[in-house]
């Protein structure tokens, strides 16, 4: 595993969850290349909630029937839009969107939601980070 991981595993494993989650999330956005938002949904009351993020102010609520976070929710599912433009019923929280990559927390928490300002930014590679990140969480859960 790569440097990253490294320091990510040590920012997940502070004391607290919550301020570990926020400084996990604020770490991947700079330091990954083309992330302007990475964060939670937690499953409440039928809907997705607005977590811990890093990026600029999100919708705080999602409902199950349409966008990228439900589809990954509903599915239990990892999902790679390369172009969210071409995704029908994409919810845009930030306009400088152009991919996204999202995966289920375990238990049907929630997601990990993770967004690009670039076309097709999630490879192979990046999807094992993100695999291997969501394990970090999912143990702290
Ligand atoms: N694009 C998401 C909404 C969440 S924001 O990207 C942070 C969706 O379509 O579900």
């Amino acid at each position: 595993m790569d440097i990253s991981y490294k320091q990510a595993q040590e920012l997940i494993n502070d004391e607290y969850l919550l301020p570990s989650l926020l400084n996990l999330f604020s770490f991947l956005k700079e330091e990954r290349k083309h992330i302007n938002w990475i964060g939670l949904y937690l499953y409440k009351d039928n809907r997705l909630v607005l977590g811990p993020y890093a990026g600029k102010p999100a919708c705080s609520i999602l409902n199950l029937e349409k966008g990228v976070c439900a589809l990954s929710f509903n599915k239990q599912k990892i999902i790679n839009v390369k172009d969210v433009s071409l995704f029908p019923g994409h919810i845009y929280c930030d306009n400088n969107s152009k991919s996204e990559l999202v995966l289920p927390l375990k238990n049907k928490l929630g997601v990990l939601d993770i967004d690009s300002d670039i076309l097709n930014r999630f490879q192979e590679e990046d999807i094992s980070f993100y695999k291997a990140i969501l394990k970090l969480i999912n143990e702290r859960l």
